[in-house]
């Protein structure tokens, strides 16, 4: 049976399956989900073994978050050990789903409308991942010649940027099953409606708590301000020189130094992958966005998201915050959250190490503050001329009928620079979601055109020579 045949005669069930799937709040970021977070793997093993896979929960030998490590998904599937094989990667993980009343239905009651599955996850990553996974099952009951033995990784901390994963992927216990020839990831969006992206470099990231403190307590604003330094007032401060926010010019000294320059091609390529300030402007309804200048020079947004370090502040927290009340302190101190997107070769260490003797440089002797790593992960990044994305263009654009693009993506996935350090595998990355799928925002969708289409990608990619 054909791929198109295969999935309509089995196309109610799948939704079923995805439906269950999504209704599961695994959601990594607080510690009172763990019994959903095993209920996702339990599901996974479920649906995976009925397909005839065998499975394994993964933990490393010593997880550093102890009881609260959330195990990898293994699946294996041998066709012939001598046979090249494609290891599937995705997360069983979500994203918190607040704020909930401005979802129209439910994050975690899945709901059909218009040809989109919308819940928490929709898109980032069980829908993806499921589009992969009804792959597989066409693969093993339907494809009589299969060259490949096929694998899947899912894991459970990729929204808190997790140690857990990486330490799987150190772990030399697993190495004879985690050295495999291909990596599979579908865990992001296209770049445009009618631009399928393939994806060649991901940002990295180092996510900073910044704590600030002035006093051991709140004190009256008329009889010390003027005189005593404000954190409140600081935290601004601190804000203002970290980023040239109209200019786009992270102002932290030699960050920029560090930046690999991108060949004259490659930026060609990315300048016309990209899309405008405009379509941006409004797939996410901004009331204003910081187009890039230099030179005279106006730069496409895609040059901002996929080839520079960005910074973006997340939290702030200080004093009296209770609306539409009013108290006259001096808050004793603050907090700021912010993190920088990273790209080659700006590792995280070098990153680290600016931010903290900038930091030393601007607050001013004498205010106590106190700067954390929350998580981090390098930034990946392979040549997009490599060979083994020329047939993955190809079936991507046979299966979505649309003329595919290489794309640097903004966000991280923390794994793939890890796995490729230490597994050196081939790395593919044919996104599947929309550009307009919500990730981690309300109403978060997926259409099922995408789970069709990427379904049918990975199985092209499977059963062609
Ligand atoms: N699927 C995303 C990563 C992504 C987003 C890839 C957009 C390509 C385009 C992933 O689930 C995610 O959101 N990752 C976090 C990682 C962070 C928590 C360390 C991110 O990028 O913010
Ligand atoms: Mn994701």
């Amino acid at each position: 049976m054909g791929f198109k045949e295969f999935y309509e005669a089995n196309k109610e069930r799948f939704l079923q399956e995805l439906k269950e799937f999504l209704s599961i709040p695994s959601i990594s970021t607080d510690p009172a989900h763990k019994k959903d977070i095993n209920a996702a793997v339990d599901w996974l093993k479920n649906k995976l073994e009925t397909l005839g896979f065998e499975t394994k929960t993964l933990l490393p030998t010593k997880p550093s978050l102890g009881k609260n490590a959330n195990p990898v998904l293994y699946a294996e599937y041998t066709v012939d050990k001598n046979k090249p094989t494609i290891m599937i990667y995705g997360h069983y993980d979500v994203q918190p789903p607040e704020p909930l009343d401005e979802w129209k239905t439910p994050p975690f009651a899945p709901d059909i409308r218009d040809g989109k599955i919308y819940a928490r996850g929709a898109n980032d990553n069980k829908g993806q991942l499921y589009a992969n996974i009804i792959a597989a099952e066409y693969y093993i009951k339907e494809v009589k010649e299969k060259q490949y033995n096929i694998k899947f990784f899912i894991e459970g901390e990729e929204e808190i940027g997790g140690p857990t994963t990486n330490e799987i992927i150190e772990d030399s216990q697993f190495k004879d099953i985690l050295a495999v020839d291909t990596l599979w990831i579908a865990d992001g969006p296209w770049i445009a409606h009618n631009k399928p992206s393939v994806v060649y470099a991901l940002r990295g990231i180092a996510y900073f708590d910044l704590y600030l403190e002035n006093l051991p307590q709140d004190i009256h604003s008329g009889i010390y301000g003027n005189v005593v330094l404000n954190p409140a007032n600081l935290a601004g401060y601190v804000i203002f020189k970290l980023k040239d926010i109209l200019r786009n010019r992270i102002r932290i000294p030699k960050i920029y130094k560090s930046v690999r320059k991108p060949s004259k091609e490659e930026i060609k390529l990315v300048e016309a992958a990209s899309p405008t300030y405009d379509e941006i402007k409004q797939e996410v309804n901004a009331g204003v966005v910081t187009p890039y200048r230099r030179k005279g020079t106006t730069f496409p947004p895609l040059v901002l998201t996929g080839l520079k370090p960005s910074l973006d502040v997340h939290g702030i927290y200080s004093g009296f915050t209770k609306p539409g009340q009013l108290k006259t302190i001096i808050p004793a101190n603050a907090w700021v959250k912010f993190s920088i997107r990273l790209v080659p070769h700006l590792t995280v260490e070098k990153t680290e190490e600016l931010v903290r003797s900038y930091l030393q440089q601007i607050i001013p002797k004498g205010v106590t503050w106190k700067l954390t790593r929350l998580f981090s992960g390098d930034p990946f990044y392979m040549d997009p001329a490599r060979p083994e994305l020329k047939k993955l263009l190809e079936v991507v654009k046979e299966a979505f009928g649309k003329d595919p693009v290489l794309v640097p993506e903004g966000g991280s996935i923390g794994l793939v620079t890890t796995f490729a350090r230490k597994y050196n595998p081939a790395i593919l990355m044919p996104n599947y979601g929309l550009p307009d799928d919500g990730l981690h925002s309300p109403n978060e969708k997926f259409n099922l055109s995408q789970l069709e289409g990427g379904a049918k990608t990975l199985v092209l990619y499977l059963t062609k020579k």
